[in-house]
């Protein structure tokens, strides 16, 4: 089965609204029609840019989607600060970043919340971006493969081959977030690779073949290429580089 690549830009705590507009409105410009054929494009502002980019991809009729960055395992009620699947789906939005390596290391997210989060986006039609990764000290023991495929059976346990075939799984060593110092290909295959073998072994060979397994970690224009170019890397979680939307549409056009 072919699977489209998707390039997922995290905007992270980046961009207030107005700039996020503008942002929207270069990467729309950068980024020929021609592109969407071959590549899925997504921007996963902070909250707060959410009803400005909708509404700037909305009235220029672009092909990109958005998304946002987090969500409430609750639908609503007395959560104060959170934010529910429903009010995402209101806006439009597509995918759902669930389990960063920044919410489970400062917000102490375990894989039973990030199981929660997911269970929350299916049931209101997101797809959830679930993200593991391994810390410096676990890839330097050599353990990485086992510790993401722990972290990716914990943060699914017990969904059905149906709800596991609607989620993205992002690759995301932290070693490499924000570094500079990306993966090398084959870092990237290796543990994607697993991963893939890990959903046929929990839903189906035939979900395996098509679920969407993104690597994220310092990707770029530069690296980008030999990154999707590994048979089980579907695509790259961006964060730094899709703050520049030149820099973004150069790396979205090459996958
Ligand atoms: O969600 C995105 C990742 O954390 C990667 O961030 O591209 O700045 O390394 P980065």
């Amino acid at each position: 089965m072919s699977r489209k690549p998707l390039i997922a830009g995290n905007w992270k705590m980046n961009l207030n609204h107005l700039e996020a507009i503008a942002v929207v409105q270069k990467l729309a410009f950068a980024l020929p029609e021609k592109y969407f054929a071959k590549v899925d494009v997504t921007v996963i502002p902070p909250f707060t840019d959410l009803r400005s980019v909708q509404t700037a991809v909305d009235g220029d009729g672009l092909l990109i989607t958005y998304g946002a960055q987090d969500l409430s395992p609750h639908d609503s009620g007395a959560y104060t600060g959170d934010i529910s699947g429903a009010f995402l789906a209101k806006l439009g939005c597509t995918y759902v970043v669930v389990g960063h390596s920044e919410r489970r290391t400062i917000h102490g997210e375990t894989n039973e919340i990030v199981l929660e989060k997911t269970k929350a986006a299916l049931r209101h039609g997101l797809t959830p971006i679930v993200c593991i990764g391994e810390g410096l000290d676990i890839r330097e023991q050599g353990t990485h493969v086992e510790y993401n495929i722990e972290q990716l059976k914990g943060s699914l346990a017990g969904l059905t081959a149906d709800e596991v075939s609607k989620i993205v799984i992002a690759y995301e060593p932290v070693w490499a977030i924000g570094t500079g110092k990306v993966a090398t290909p084959a870092d990237a295959q290796e543990v994607c690779a697993a991963v893939r073998a890990t959903i046929a072994e929990i839903a189906s060979a035939e979900v395996a073949a098509g679920i969407r397994v993104l690597y994220g970690g310092s990707v770029s224009s530069k690296n980008v290429g030999e990154l999707v170019a590994q048979p089980d890397v579907d695509g790259g979680l961006v964060g730094g580089a899709s703050l520049k939307p030149d820099e973004f549409a150069a790396l979205s056009a090459i996958a």
